[in-house]
């Protein structure tokens, strides 16, 4: 079919191969292999971090101007290439064309964005309760950083981590996502081709959990799951290193009687099954007040049964499959328990044989459901809406509150005052009024509450927080 890239491992400026591990596919046509992925084992990850290490002094006190060019040149890059990566992306991943090149241009603006953070003002000065002595604050970088990244954003995340990473002196060793290397590798050259020093940049396959266990990496940033998550803070945390977890999400989007009914549909839509459903940050559980609720049933349903499921690359698709057939099996599996412990199936949720052997299912609508359904509990990460009716806003609230995640949360009203308590009450680290649970900025912090996330959050002004350690000063001259 179309072309089968052979991947390398890039360690220290050069280009490793590594023994075959793993081809990954296109999900949307199983027989496209989109790439062979080398295999990586402790050697390499030793070999990798030795030249992290040994780049970091030369990187660390370079001219913030130096890494502020390079990230620069880096997003510049990118936007040049934002055809070329968008169909890498979305014949890889599975979203859709539009969506594939959207996430291209939000790496781009991520690494424009850190360009600029590598100059800005992150140190203060302060008034010593000693008369003459000055006292300031500094931030500085740690060392060597592990990034452990996610397929469903196989370009943005790599992005939004390496990018605060170097920007603030740090070099990096990725791990990218074993489904989607090509699109992690193709960002790799891209950073090669700015002319980013030796060693200060390095990404490979298969090597996720020697990297969070090797002594001489300072911190550990992970998108993932749960499980993996608690198994990469207990590498980290076994050598010190600082961790950052990000562990996805079972979002709430609360739809009040008052809102506006065809904003609240289409927004539920797009939270619910833009990109198949596979963001953390989905609009999955729909928690809809009783005078409302047949009403926005219908018209969501309508949607959800019009969208056109195909081909990420073909113009017509509005949702592409599933990433994997894990994936797969998963949603279908998750919809089969839904159904069973008393959810109403609306429309959807049956696998798709289309031309092409892929990852296809139709997106499912499930009413009736009430919170203590595990489809109401586990993260699904598949194109899976439940909706939960409620009396009205107090018990609303109070729903969208239960659960052990706490990501993203959003609300549906015109009504000033429901809205603003939602905002100070709702148990999340992102709330959206009027809007979809995912869908979120660059410049600005991302991140959870509860089992959503740990550490510091990622993105945005708030990255300096955890790319740098602050060293207190105090001088009497
Ligand atoms: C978004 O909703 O725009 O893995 C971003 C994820 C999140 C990113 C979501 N870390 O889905």
């Amino acid at each position: 079919m179309t072309d089968t890239k052979q991947l390398t491992h890039y360690i220290d400026g050069q280009w490793v191969a590594g023994p075959a591990a793993s081809d990954s596919l296109n999900p949307s046509d199983t027989r496209d292999i989109v790439a062979k992925v080398p295999g990586g084992d402790k050697k390499t990850v030793d070999s990798a971090v030795a030249a992290a290490k040994a780049a970091f002094p030369a990187w660390a006190n370079a001219s913030p101007e130096v890494r502020s060019d390079l990230l620069d040149k880096v997003g510049s890059l990118i936007m040049a290439r934002a055809d070329e990566l968008g169909r890498l992306l979305s014949r890889e991943e599975g979203k859709t064309l539009p969506e594939g090149k959207g996430e291209v241009m939000r790496a781009a603006r991520i690494f424009k964005f850190f360009a600029g953070e590598a100059l800005r003002r992150h140190g203060v000065t302060v008034e010593s309760t000693r008369p003459g002595v000055a006292v300031e604050t500094y931030r500085e970088p740690l060392g060597v950083f592990g990034l452990i990244t996610p397929w469903n954003f196989p370009i943005a995340i790599p992005a939004w981590k390496s990018a605060p990473a170097m920007a603030f002196g740090n070099t990096v060793v990725m791990k990218p996502a074993s489904l989607t290397p090509a699109t992690a590798h193709a960002l790799t050259e891209i950073i090669h081709e700015a002319g980013v020093p030796k060693g200060v940049f390095l990404g490979g396959g298969s090597m996720g959990g020697a990297l969070v266990e090797h002594p001489d990496v300072a911190g550990v940033s992970f998108t993932g799951g749960q499980s993996t998550g608690a198994s990469v803070a207990k590498g980290a945390f076994s050598h010190n290193a600082r961790v950052q977890l990000e562990m996805g999400g079972k979002n709430p989007l609360v739809v009040l009687d008052d809102c506006d009914l065809d904003r609240a549909v289409q927004c539920a839509l797009d939270g619910a099954f833009f990109a198949t459903g596979q963001r953390c940050t989905a609009s999955s559980r729909i928690i809809v007040t009783q005078n409302i609720h047949d009403k926005f049933i219908d018209a969501l349903a309508a949607r959800v049964k019009a969208l056109k499921v195909g081909d990420a690359l073909a113009a017509d698709t509005q949702m592409g499959p599933l990433a994997s057939e894990a994936q797969l099996e998963t949603t279908l599996s998750y919809i089969g328990v839904a159904t069973q412990q008393g959810g109403r199936k609306v429309v959807g949720g049956d696998a798709l044989k289309l031309a092409a052997p892929g990852y296809y299912v139709a997106p499912a609508l499930i009413a009736d459901t009430n919170q203590d359904m595990r489809i109401n509990c586990e993260e699904v990460f598949g194109p899976v809406a439940s909706t939960v009716r409620v009396k009205d806003y107090d018990e609303a609230l109070a729903v969208a509150n239960a659960g052990e995640f706490g990501l993203s949360a959003g609300i549906m009203t015109t009504s000033l005052k429901y809205a603003r308590h939602f905002v100070r009450n709702v148990r999340a680290g992102m709330v959206m009024t009027n809007l979809p649970t995912a869908g979120v900025d660059y410049h600005v912090p991302f991140g959870g509450t509860r089992k959503s996330s740990f550490g510091p959050r990622e993105q945005g002004f708030a990255a300096v927080e955890f790319y740098t350690q602050v060293k207190t000063s105090y001088t009497f001259a």
